[in-house]
């Protein structure tokens, strides 16, 4: 979603913002928009519909001699995307100018206050009604420039990350954040504000997550200042980036999505990282450890996550009831957060996140803390706001995942439960020590056998290449490969613009059989060695209809492979670690489609990276 950047020091800004721009443009956006301050100290602002080469070719020379500037990619809420509505977005006066991510619920109330006393707006944003809040506070009460962004915050009810920039203020910028993420990059003598750290490792390691309801001065003597909206001062806690610039970087591949897709055999392994150690026969999850016994003896534990990670949390409910027996729950964070949930104190919920700032999940985990529950974390991004609200956690170790299609902290988020759930399931001995190793061993070949799955890639190119005109698309699995299923529909329907859905295999009768015709391509997932003769009944119903049957079959399944009319063989594991491979061809079959179709592979349309509103 909407990205933020800003710059105060020594350095020329206008290429820092623009070159953090860039850095951000992999959360989502519909617009980008520049604002820096001349010599003189007027406020100069340019913004543009569209992608951030369109910006820049508005602006047509690159400023120099400016040091002090803010950018912002925006990705549509209140107001079409377009040239009025993107930001920054500027006070009344124009001395004023604000870039804003979250949703203001207030704003239209706050607006007609302000339009009674003769401001008027020129754009559907609640930005502007931020921008000149600022300004009539400031012009009222005769304040400075950071006290009259701590009383408007007073005034608003919503989320936000806001960087405010003033005419008047020359000499620093004022940032806040309430629900929506913001950090601060500390470097010599010079500042710089985002939305996540990509567009500040290439400048400093050093960096502050601001907290919620905090704001930050910084300015360009070096120095800078945070309080709460209470107005109490804060002393910050730096912290160093565990991220470098190559991470973020396409490294040779045309896609991230691609990069990342190929990256799984070595990420699946970091995360298993000094965590699994086979020769010992051991587990052990540092993050969790004091909350080990809460778990094992938990009455019952929540899952909660949005979309790809939630799919992760079906897998997840497998594992946890099928090893270690303990009852789980698994809840869009959405859904959950609205229907009255029943948390008991001795519940144990773990959230899922790659990206560690969704609205929704931050607010189910906010719910259940608030009954009482302890609330552990799974997330991939390192000091996001979801590892930092959680009781306890464990980090996926995936690296930067550029590409919305969430492909790699997928299978990483599945190894760290697949993980917990053996930990759990030796220590309360619901468990054989034979079946304990065997798993063991076999989830230490893993990262080898994707290895062999990437390399039959040249295969299901050519599978892409016969459905690419499909309109929709079916995707069938069982057991632990139905969440599968889910997420191979959800890769083709985010990247590829293809109707897809996915289904428990046994439900296609229900209902969906009823699509089956020659034109319709139903993928199943047939690796399960539990199911197979159930999985073998629901394609001879598909091709009794003459649907189009994609297998995804275990090398030396002979019977499936014959069945099908395209299969495509992956290597055999245990059944438990079997979504861990048969997801990689559903990943690269979406990434072909989608890319032999024209489309933006890593910026799908109409979507965000990171969803940090409702
Ligand atoms: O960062 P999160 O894991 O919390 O994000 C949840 C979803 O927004 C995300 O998985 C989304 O569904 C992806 N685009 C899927 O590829």
């Amino acid at each position: 979603m909407c990205g933020i950047v800003g710059y105060i020091g020594t350095k020329e800004a206008i290429p820092i913002i623009l070159n953090g721009l860039r850095r951000l443009e992999y959360r989502g956006y519909d617009s980008a928009g520049i604002a820096y301050l001349n010599g003189d100290n007027t406020l100069k602002v340019f913004k543009k519909k569209g992608k951030v080469n369109e910006l820049v070719k508005h602006l047509k020379n690159i400023p120099t001699n400016i040091h002090i500037a803010i950018g912002h990619t925006r990705w549509a809420t209140h107001g079409a995307p377009n040239d009025i509505n993107a930001h920054p977005q500027l006070s009344a006066s124009g001395k004023i100018t604000v870039i804003h991510n979250g949703i203001i619920e207030n704003y239209s109330i706050i607006k007609e206050a302000l339009i009674k006393q003769g401001y008027n707006f020129v754009s559907e944003t609640d930005t502007e009604v931020i921008a000149n809040l600022i300004e009539e506070i400031q012009s009222r009460d005769g304040v400075i420039l950071s006290e009259a962004v701590r009383l408007a915050l007073n005034e608003v009810i919503g989320a936000y990350a806001i960087v405010v920039m003033s005419s008047d203020f020359p000499d620093e910028l004022i940032a806040a954040r309430k629900s929506s993420p913001l950090v601060i990059g500390i470097g010599e003598n010079e500042f710089f504000l985002a939305s996540d750290a990509t567009p500040i490792v290439e400048h400093t390691k050093n960096v502050v997550y601001l907290n919620d309801e905090e704001i930050v001065s910084v300015k360009n003597d070096g120095t800078f200042l945070i309080k709460t909206i209470e107005n109490k001062i804060k002393t910050p806690f730096i912290e160093e980036l565990q991220m470098e610039l190559e991470m973020l970087e396409r490294g040779g591949y045309d896609y991230f999505m691609l990069k990342e897709i190929y990256e799984q055999p070595t990420t699946v392994k970091d995360s298993m990282r000094g965590r699994l150690n086979l020769e010992k026969g051991t587990i052990s999850l540092g993050g969790i450890k004091d909350y080990e016994h809460k778990l094992m003896n938990a009455p019952r534990i929540i899952l909660l996550a949005c979309g790809t990670s939630w799919h992760a949390a079906l897998i997840g409910e497998y594992l946890f009831e099928d090893l270690a027996r303990i009852p789980v729950e698994v809840d869009y964070a959405s859904e959950f957060r609205y229907r009255n949930p029943i948390i008991k104190e001795e519940d144990v919920v773990i959230a899922i996140s790659q990206s560690g700032e969704t609205l929704d999940t931050m607010a189910a985990i906010e719910l259940a803390k608030s009954k009482g529950a302890t609330v552990l974390g799974i997330c991939n991004v390192v000091g996001s706001t979801i590892s930092r609200i959680t009781d306890a956690g464990c980090y996926t170790h995936a690296g930067p995942e550029i590409g919305v299609a969430s492909t790699k902290a997928f299978t990483a988020q599945v190894t760290i439960l697949t993980l917990m759930a053996l930990l759990l399931a030796r220590k309360k001995g619901t468990i054989t020590d034979t079946h304990y190793h065997q798993i063991l061993i076999e989830l230490d070949k893993i990262p080898a056998k994707i290895e062999a799955v990437l390399k039959i890639s040249k295969q299901i190119e050519k599978i892409a290449a016969e459905f690419k005109d499909a309109r929709n698309f079916l995707y069938l699995g069982r057991a632990y490969n139905f969440p599968i299923a889910l997420e191979g529909a959800l890769k083709l329907k985010e990247i590829s613009y293809i109707h897809a859905e996915g289904y428990p295999a046994a439900e296609m009768k229900h209902g969906p059989i009823a699509l089956i015709d020659e034109e319709m391509p139903v993928v199943v997932i047939a690796t399960n060695q539990s199911a197979y003769e159930k999985i073998t009944n629901n394609i001879m119903e598909v091709k009794a209809r003459r649907g189009k049957i994609i297998a995804i079959v275990a090398e030396g399944n002979g019977k499936i492979k014959e069945l099908a009319d395209y299969a495509i063989e992956i290597p055999e594991t245990e059944e438990i670690l079997s979504p861990l491979l048969s997801i990689i061809p559903l990943q690269i079959l979406a990434y072909h489609i989608a890319l032999m179709r024209g489309c933006n592979v890593d910026q799908p349309r109409n979507l965000a990276k990171s969803v940090t509103v409702e």
